[in-house]
Parts: structure tokens; sequence; C-alpha cells
């Protein structure tokens, strides 16, 4: 009898994974804009949603897995647009690589995540091919971002190149000071160059040099243990680089993505933009939105140092405000900053927190943990939570409706939530390299019980089912939704218009012929 139980338990997992379409039934399906009782058919050979609708029994094709959603939300995969995976970084390296760190991002119901590639000794093609092959065990789709972290002729064509390979945006650290930071000539440099690629600009926004400043004091007046990194970068500094950043993409022309916005003073400078009209998009992150400052000081410093990341976590009364924001609009996405390294790694700052790694966690919780925090709480409808954590980055990247829809023709990025299903966050069960998790003990209501990544059941029943090297790189095409009439605009920082960049000709006066341009053409 037992045996026979075996045997069923087997043929169907066989059947199943012989199946070419999957047949998700009975299922509320949430887009951005709306959501309905719907069955969503895929076809898992081609990898896309080839139906949504009512109830269509009579249209499924055989070879068909009937996926049973009843009482369960069925929603477009997270899309994280902010990660480091396997990246080098003061004096270490991530501890999740591309394969460890998509599988943790699977279990946690999302299919695709943006990493930022680095450049090589400054050099962006070198970064990038880097990245690439970094990429080569990736299990869901990915994309990237280029950072450009100094400026001359050979950037200025780099950026083209990186462009032409399927990269739409380019970041640029504020701090950082002597390793990413770059200045405020080499960010206008670039923010123009990405205007004339069709590029989104983005930015770390602290005052670097004030925050290395803040370092040297914090570390005169003897305080060296994590508290002194929230200490030495205190939100002020977040504030004037935001806003600074935002004003020099005004005078320039181009629209802004502000990163792991962490701060009341950053998002009131994103939200005076947006009321000006300007094109800025503010992410929060998901530390940001869920824990507050106190854990750096914690007297365990190993537990302290876990929380150290940049911009800091801050008061509990940023995070309300944070979450507020999102709740409005005021900020758009949600990203993670999933940039890990273990309680070893770590250890390299005791004595002097300046030399601790910075950043958490976050690729497998965040859905989890937006949901508790701005779903359960009444703070956002299903459907602005879709916007959220998925819909808004395929917008802003510009591979909307690819991704980030239920829709036939979609990628197949689908996961399956379960409303009533309570679990509680922990390092003993999470799927990350990392041994430790800044979201320990959360206890969550809603859990997605599936993720389905281009068709193919990654996520199911507490198990993952991923393959080395099945994830797509997804390229990214410039002149995305920001740019589209940005240049008819009139933001309210420009050139001044009343006279215009026209010489004046003056008798007697050496005759103005054509400026020469900033960079030799390619
Ligand atoms: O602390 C952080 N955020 N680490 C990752 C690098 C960055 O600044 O995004
Ligand atoms: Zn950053
Ligand atoms: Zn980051």
């Amino acid at each position: 009898m037992k045996l026979c139980l075996v045997i069923l338990i087997m043929l169907c997992s066989i059947y199943e994974s012989f199946s070419r379409y999957l047949h998700i039934k009975g299922g509320l399906v949430v887009n951005h804009d709306n959501s309905a009782l719907s069955d969503v058919l895929i076809d898992s050979e081609t990898g896309k949603i080839i139906q949504v609708g009512g109830n269509f029994d009579d249209y499924v094709p055989p070879h068909t897995r009937v996926i049973d959603a009843h009482d369960k939300l069925v929603m477009p995969g997270g899309i994280d647009p902010h990660t480091h995976l396997d990246m080098p970084f003061m004096g270490s390296v991530t501890c999740d690589d591309f394969f460890s760190g998509q599988a943790a991002a699977a279990a946690g119901g999302t299919t695709m995540h943006i990493d930022f590639a680095l450049p090589v000794a400054h050099d962006l093609v070198k970064g990038l091919e880097e990245w690439k092959k970094k990429a080569e065990s990736s299990c869901i789709d990915y994309s990237f971002h280029m950072a450009v972290t100094q400026w001359n002729n050979k950037t200025y064509r780099d950026m083209a190149h990186i462009v032409a390979q399927g990269i739409n945006s380019f970041k640029f650290f504020m701090a950082y000071k002597g390793a990413l930071m770059v200045n405020d000539e080499e960010m206008i440099n670039g923010f123009e160059r990405c205007g004339q690629l069709g590029a989104l600009p983005q930015v770390h926004a602290e005052n670097g040099d004030a925050v290395t400043w803040g370092q040297t004091e914090m570390i005169r007046l003897g305080v060296k243990g994590p508290e002194g990194h929230a200490l030495s970068r205190p939100s002020v500094l977040e504030g004037e680089a935001t806003g600074r950043a935002i004003r020099l993409a005004a005078y320039v022309g181009v629209p802004l993505y502000v990163v792991h916005v962490m701060s009341i003073e950053a998002l009131e400078e994103v939200a005076k933009a947006r009321l000006r009209g300007q094109r800025v998009i503010g992410e929060p992150v998901v530390s940001g939105l869920a824990l507050n400052e106190s854990v750096m000081w914690d007297p365990d410093w190993e537990v302290a140092a876990r929380y150290v990341m940049s911009p800091p976590i801050r008061a509990a009364e940023h995070g309300k405000a944070l979450r507020e924001a999102l709740s409005r609009g005021v900020l758009q996405l949600v990203a993670t900053d999933h940039a890990v390294f273990t309680s070893v790694q770590k250890a390299a700052g005791r004595g002097d927190f300046r030399l601790i790694p910075n950043g958490v966690n976050g690729i497998e919780e965040r859905i989890h943990v937006v949901w508790q925090t701005m779903v359960n709480s009444g703070l956002m409808t299903s459907s602005d939570f879709v916007r959220a954590t998925s819909t808004a980055a395929a917008q802003a990247f510009n591979i909307f409706p690819k991704k980030g829809l239920i829709a036939p023709g979609s990628d197949a990025d689908v996961i399956v939530l379960d409303p009533n299903q309570e679990h509680t966050i922990s390092a003993s069960t999470h799927h990350s390299r990392i041994d430790s998790n800044v979201y320990e003990g959360m206890n969550i209501k809603g859990k997605v019980v599936m993720t389905i990544s281009r068709g193919r059941v990654v996520w199911e029943h507490g198990k993952l089912n991923v393959t080395r090297g099945s994830g797509h790189f997804v390229p990214l095409p410039p002149f995305g939704p920001l740019y589209e009439g940005l240049s008819k605009q009139q933001t309210s920082i420009q050139l001044p218009q009343r006279y215009g960049p026209t010489p004046v000709r003056r008798a007697g006066a050496e005759a103005d012929g054509q400026s020469e341009g900033r960079h030799e053409e390619l």
C-alpha cells in the first residue's frame, strides 16, 4: 500500500515535470492596475503566458499541469532593481554569488533582479565582461546597471558601448571617498552623457567628503563600534546629496533615480522635485522600511555589525515616513540593496567601524516584508504591492510589459501567494549564504507558495528546483518612459532661458567660433 502511494507520487511528479503547460486555476490574479478571479495558462517551453481569463477549462491543451490557486493571489514575480551579488567591496566579496543569491530570490518570490556591475580599474567595458562571467551561473532572469567611478574620454565612449550591450542605467556614488566616489564635475559629465544615450542616471546620495569628516571625528571621540557608522553619516548628509543630485539632474535635463532612500530629508527632496514636475524616482529598500537604527547600539558587536549598511538604517520615524511616502506614491518602488557579508567578513571592522563591509540581506525577504509592513498594515492594496515590487521597476527600466504583468505575451514570471499562511523569517531556514538575517524572528502573514520563472516552477512545497545557467540576461533598451517628451519639458532649474546660450557678437572682439566639444566624438 505504502509502495503504491510512493509510486503514485513519483508518477505524478514525473508527469508534472513533463507537462508543457501550466494551468493556474481559480486564483485572484493581481496586476498593478486591477485584480480579478482568473485562470492563467502558461507555456513552459516558450516561457510565456498564453492566456488569462475567466475559466478556460475547454481551451487547455493536453500535457497540462493544473495548479490549484483557490484562495490565493497570483501575481507578477518580484523584480528587485538593486542587488550586489559576488561584488568585491571594502576588502571583501559579497558572499552570495549569482546562483546562491538568485536561488534565495526565487524562494522569496523574486524572478528578476538588476545587479550593479562595477568597473574594473575604472574600466566600464572590463567591468561588464566580469559581471557577465559572474552571471553565467544564474537560475533566474537578471540584468545590470553599470557604475561610473571616474570621468574621461574613455568613459564617455564606453558608456555608449555599455548601452549597446543592453544596459540603460548608470550609477554614480556620491560617497565611498577614495574608492567608488565621483565628484560633482564627474557626475555632471556622466549625467549629460546619460541624457545623450537615453540612459537613466542613478545616485547613491550621501555627501562623501562630510562622511569622511564625520568618521574621523567619531574615531577621535573614541566611538569605534558599529554605532559610529550611524553617527558619522547622519540623515542631513543624505538629504544634502539627494537635493544636490536632483538639482544637477534638472540642470542637465535628465531624469534621476535615487537608490536606497533612507531618510525623511532625502524623501522630502524627492517629493519636492516631483512636485516641481521633475522626473525623479525614489527607491526605498526593505531594511529602511522595516528596521530601525537601535540595533547598531546592541551590546553584542557581532549583532550590531550585521546592520551596518550605507546610508545607515535610521531612527524609527524615518521608517514610518518612508512607508507613508511609498503608500502615497511619493516613492515608487522597493528594492533590497542585497549585499551580504558573513559574520567572519564583518569582523574585519572590529576595532574600527570604518572597516565593517557595508550591506545587509533582503533578496529573499523583500516580498514577504513588504507584504507584512505595507499590505497587512493597510497602507497598500495588493495592486499597489504589485506595482512597488514588480511593475514600477519593469517600467522604469523599460521592459514592461514583458516583465511586471500577468497578461498574454508577457514572460511567465509568476508567484502564487497564500495570504493566510504564517511563517517566521530565520537564518536557519533562509537560502542565502549569509549566516545571519537582519529580519530574524519577524512573523509574516502571507507566504509565496510557488514561484514560476519563465514558465518553470522553481519554488514549490518549500523546496527549490533551480538549475545553474538557466537564467537569461534581459537587455534593457534605452530611452524608456522617463525620457518620453522630456526635452519638451521646462523644469524650474534650467540654463538661463531668457538670453539662451548664444554668444553675443561684439564689434572688434574676436569672432566667436564654434566652441570645442568637451569630448572627442566616437
Ligand atoms: O551598504 C551598502 N548599501 N552596500 C552596498 C553598496 C551600496 O552602497 O549600495
Ligand atoms: Zn549605495
Ligand atoms: Zn547598493
